[in-house]
């Protein structure tokens, strides 16, 4: 069994999501207006999200969330985060991320949380680089991207259906260089 670790940062901690966690997850993976702009994930059933997050230590592909991210001053929840190899032949590990409760964004949580999971990749994993994809018109998520010192790499054009419409979508990778 793989053992997923508990990542703690300054204001926050990143742990592995608990039996207690999973209906405020499953209730935030699915709603479009919690991960928007970059839309809805594709697991429906409460039971099938369980078993997803259960076997997501064992599966490097897996979209479910790997860490909970909780205010270590407090204990409170803000979101999840997540990361998954993005493509059958490329060395390609991307991150995803929320913070489900739009009172505690800009207050540079979502900037902490990338940068422990950022941070637990390169060194847990041998990895030259890590990457994320945004919407073009995600601009919090862009400019988290690039004060963590990800670099735009591309564009791919109509790459992303959502909201009765395609979007393009911003390619970033940060090297490692520790
Ligand atoms: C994108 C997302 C994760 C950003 O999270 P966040 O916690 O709001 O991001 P941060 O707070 O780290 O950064 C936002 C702002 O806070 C500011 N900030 C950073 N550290 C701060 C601190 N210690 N105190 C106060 N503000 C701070 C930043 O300067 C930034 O402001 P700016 O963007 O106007 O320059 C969040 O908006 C979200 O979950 N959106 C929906 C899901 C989503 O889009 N996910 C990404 C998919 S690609």
């Amino acid at each position: 069994m793989t053992e997923v670790p508990v990542l703690e940062g300054f204001r926050l901690r990143l742990r592995p999501p608990q039996r207690s966690d999973m209906m405020v997850l499953f209730g935030w993976y699915n709603d479009p207006e919690t991960v928007a702009p970059f839309d809805r994930f594709t697991i429906d059933s409460f039971e099938d999200f369980e078993t997803a997050v259960a076997g997501a230590p064992t599966d490097p592909h897996s979209l479910a969330p790997r860490f909970v991210v909780e205010r270590k001053a407090d204990g409170k929840v803000l979101g999840f985060v997540g990361h998954y190899q993005a493509h059958p032949v490329l060395e390609i590990t991307d991150v995803w991320y929320v913070l489900a409760i739009p009172d505690e964004r800009g207050k540079g949580y979502g900037t902490e949380s990338v940068g422990l999971l950022v941070d637990y990749l390169f060194h847990s994993q041998n990895l030259a680089r890590v990457g994320a994809t945004c919407d073009v018109q995600n601009l919090p998520s862009a400019k988290l991207l690039e004060r963590l010192g990800f670099r735009h790499e591309g564009t791919l054009r109509a790459a992303l259906y959502h909201h009765a419409t395609w979007h393009d979508v911003l390619v970033f990778g940060v090297r490692y260089r520790f």
